[in-house]
């Protein structure tokens, strides 16, 4: 509840769910904030009353705190130093590089350590402020790792949980981290910290008894475990992230969104097959390898770009991080050569649209689509995947994983593929654009069961239940 005491459940992430636009006349409006992390809060939090703490996207802007659908959104202001430093450097140029198995190499600097961990402690020092007696906050993602134990340090009558939304590397990987035991220290300050998978528990458990001296007790794996640190209890445990799956399985299955399926089929020139990938244009997604997976087989010859088309969808993402231009300028280039090779006038063999797309207009491309690549070379979860699921109500498409993303644990019948093996993503390709129906179906299915009853719901719960958190709906 949010009342004059303050608010009971606050979560806490680096940014808003929504955008803050502010117009060349001065007028501001919001927009809905890209990733995964948004699309798996914003359900869990309709229904329960709370506030959000979170940064509005734009730099030096304060707005007014606000209620939206009945959760209170709380901004923090970041300058335009904090959102260079902290936000693209250390957060996005040396965390996220890290942690993501160090597919571009990471940046590490002093003055972005600092930053970061100024900004950490307003984050903590805002919730501390909006907290009731007693709240619980959870707190959310790489951006804010020294949160829990801050907040601890200002309101120890809280109850604290953090979950981390991308991989927690490997040991080795995270040694290489100057900050690495004050980080730990940070995490520690939660009640419970949560991963997706059961790999990133077992690397955290063993960090914290090397770095922070913690014991260990009983647990790991799937089942939560317990941490002595500092005379206290910490869990720890793998709670993997899904989507609002019925909602969108019946956001799919409307008149509407099936006639637009329909159209883009025409509109792409009513191919035999379409092929398509969607994704935030980050490096880590390996959006170039499956581009040339589709230029090698149209090579071959094995497939033919008069009957089968690719489609690429891609939300702008960090377009100030040298890394992410790169990558663009690299698929823009690909994007290119593939069409200038194979296409024809009026019909290009890859479509390549750099643009975020409503929620309506996805779930209609996934319907259309026939085999979905999914290809990052290291990804927390990838709710993408679980999304075309959720949308292939009538059991068509094939869905090619990378073995890299998380979901590829609980999605084990999809076409999982190791994305660094081109002659491997080409004949995982391959087969799934000839598979037959019945065997496509059957996969399908079983994709299906496990998506719809394992949603975002049964996540955030699971999550809180842990924590200790009554449900209170
Ligand atoms: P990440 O969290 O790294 O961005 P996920 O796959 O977990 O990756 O989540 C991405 C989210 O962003 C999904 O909900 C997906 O539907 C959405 N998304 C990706 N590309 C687009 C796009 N072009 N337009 C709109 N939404 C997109
Ligand atoms: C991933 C991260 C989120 C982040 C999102 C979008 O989902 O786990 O924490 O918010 O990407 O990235 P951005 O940098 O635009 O917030």
């Amino acid at each position: 509840m949010n009342t004059a005491s303050g608010s009971d459940f606050i979560v806490v992430a680096n940014r808003l769910p929504v955008d803050l636009v502010v117009a060349e006349d001065g007028s501001q409006t919001w927009k809905r904030s890209p990733g995964g992390l948004v699309t798996a809060l914003e359900p869990m939090l309709n229904g329960r009353d709370g506030a959000w703490v979170g940064w509005p996207g734009v730099p030096d802007a304060e707005p007014e705190p606000l209620v939206q659908d009945g959760v209170l959104l709380h901004p923090v202001r970041l300058s335009e130093t904090e959102v260079t430093e902290y936000y693209e450097g250390f957060s996005n140029a040396t965390l996220w590089p890290l942690y993501h198995d160090v597919v571009a190499p990471p940046v590490f600097h002093r003055h972005w350590w600092h930053t970061y961990v100024r900004v950490n402690k307003r984050f903590a020092e805002t919730v501390a402020s909006i907290a009731a007696p007693n709240a619980t906050v959870w707190v959310q993602d790489y951006q804010l790792q020294l949160v829990p134990a801050e907040l601890r340090r200002l309101r120890p009558d809280l109850r604290i949980g953090f979950f981390l939304h991308i991989p927690f590397p490997p040991t080795e990987l995270f040694m290489q981290l100057p900050w690495r035991t004050q980080i730990v220290q940070g995490l520690l300050g939660a009640d419970l910290v949560g991963f997706h998978t059961p790999g990133g528990v077992r690397n955290f458990r063993w960090l914290a008894a090397r770095l922070a001296g913690s014991r260990l007790t009983g647990g790991g794996g799937r089942r939560p475990g317990e941490i002595n640190y500092d005379g206290r209890t910490v869990k720890v445990g793998a709670f993997p992230i899904s989507i609002d799956s019925a909602n969108l399985d019946r956001l799919a299955r409307t008149p509407a969104v099936r006639a637009r399926a329909n159209k883009i089929r025409g509109d792409l020139g009513n191919p035999k097959r379409i092929v398509l990938g969607v994704d935030r244009l980050d490096y880590t997604k390996g959006i170039n390898l499956r581009l040339q997976a589709f230029h090698e087989l149209l090579m071959d010859g094995r497939i033919d770009s008069s009957d089968t088309v690719m489609v690429q969808l891609a939300t702008p993402s960090r377009e100030r991080v040298e890394h992410y231009q790169q990558m663009r300028d690299d698929i823009e280039l690909t994007v290119g050569r593939i069409n200038g090779e194979f296409a024809r006038v009026g019909h290009p063999a890859v479509h390549y649209l750099h643009q975020a797309l409503p929620r309506e207009e996805l779930a209609a491309f996934f319907v259309a689509a026939d085999v979905m690549l999914v290809t990052p070379l290291r990804d927390g979860m990838n709710l993408v995947a679980k999304e075309y699921v959720a949308c292939k109500f009538d059991l068509s498409g094939a869905l090619v994983l990378s073995e890299f993303a998380g979901a590829a644990i609980e999605l084990n019948v999809a076409y999982l593929v190791n994305p660094h093996d081109l002659d491997g993503l080409k004949n995982i390709l391959y087969e799934a654009l000839t598979v037959l129906p019945e065997e496509g179906r059957r996969r399908m299915r079983a994709l299906r069961r496990q998506v719809l009853t394992h949603d975002v719901d049964r996540w955030a719960r699971s999550f809180l239940d842990t924590l200790g958190l009554p449900d209170q709906r």
